[in-house]
């Protein structure tokens, strides 16, 4: 079965390159400037192809790894084609297989494949993909033949229903790209403390990776410290106070969602003034 991606950034590529690395053969890449495609088949000892149409051509499976805006674009030309008996794949995560709109009249069948990871570079994001779990949905009889090519390649998969999709894609972004506005929120406070730029990393580095070990090894509950979980009021209001404008406002929000991990921590605690804290600050 050979795998072609219509799309040569950093998901394709890393895709590209694990399936190559494993031994899985790829036909080559397709994409909008010539170079990308041409740098990804050098990349993954594959092939590049000049047009959309040569690739799907010599593809079994067309991974189509353009931004989330383009894929249906791409799918309105891949439809046309003769496709019967293809697997037609993107990788969005908050898209589902139902942007192959009329794909049963084709004879193909679609699927949406998403790596729950952050896939930040063209050329080294792949070492990581092993890590990763790849959400999967779309044609009900086929699945497992995605499933059994992405464990063929030692890659980790889950079902999903397409329906929760948007959800399941905020849950994700919450916990990554959400992440680093926080962290840039902490490191905005620290440099008006008078921390010098080179430092503003390495200050928060333990505090950072110590809980982001803790909560996954041993849950929110049991991860949690703080003034919200001490129900230190006179600390949590001297922080308000201090902060403005998005920085507050960022604070105050996840404070009340560390206020209900606290309550579940300690039901025994009387939480109540915090709580009416939180609620009606208004700076
Ligand atoms: N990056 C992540 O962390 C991540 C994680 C999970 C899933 N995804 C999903 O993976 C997919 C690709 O994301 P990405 O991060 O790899 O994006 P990307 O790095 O921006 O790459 C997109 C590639 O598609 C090409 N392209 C754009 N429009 C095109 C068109 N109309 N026809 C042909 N090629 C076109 C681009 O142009 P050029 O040819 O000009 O280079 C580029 O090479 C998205 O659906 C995204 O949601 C991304």
């Amino acid at each position: 079965m050979k795998v072609g991606f219509a799309g040569a950034g950093k998901v394709g590529c890393s895709l590209g390159r694990h399936f190559n690395e494993t031994r899985h053969i790829l036909s080559g890449y397709y994409s909008r400037t010539k170079s990308s495609a041409q740098g990804a088949a050098e990349f993954t000892k594959s092939t590049y192809f000049q047009d959309l149409d040569t690739l799907v051509e010599n593809s079994d499976i067309v991974f189509i790894t353009v931004p989330d805006d383009a894929i249906s674009g791409i799918w309105e030309q891949i439809k046309h084609m003769p496709i019967s008996g293809k697997m037609i794949c993107h990788c969005s995560g908050s898209l589902s297989s139902e942007i192959f709109k009329d794909i049963e009249e084709t004879g193909a069948y679609g699927f949406s494949v998403h790596p729950l990871l952050a896939v930040s570079d063209r050329y080294t994001s792949y070492r990581e993909l092993p890590n990763a779990l790849f959400t999967i949905e779309g044609n009900e009889k086929y699945l497992s033949k995605i499933e059994g090519l992405l464990s063929s390649v030692n890659l980790r998969t889950v079902r999903i229903n397409a329906d929760v999709k948007p959800r399941y894609h905020g849950a994700a972004v919450l916990c990554s790209n959400l992440v680093v506005a926080l962290v840039k929120a902490a490191q905005d406070e620290l440099r008006m403390c008078g921390f010098p730029e080179e430092s503003l990393s390495s200050a928060i580095a333990p505090l950072l990776l110590g809980n982001a070990k803790k909560v996954i090894l041993a849950g929110a509950e049991a991860a949690l410290t703080g003034p919200i979980e001490r129900n230190d009021f006179g600390t949590v209001q001297k922080h308000l106070q201090t902060f403005s404008g998005l920085d507050r406002d960022i604070y105050r929000t996840l404070s009340k969602k560390t206020l209900e991990i606290a309550c579940t921590r300690h039901p025994e605690q009387d939480y109540k003034a915090l709580e009416q804290l939180l609620a009606d600050y208004s700076g």
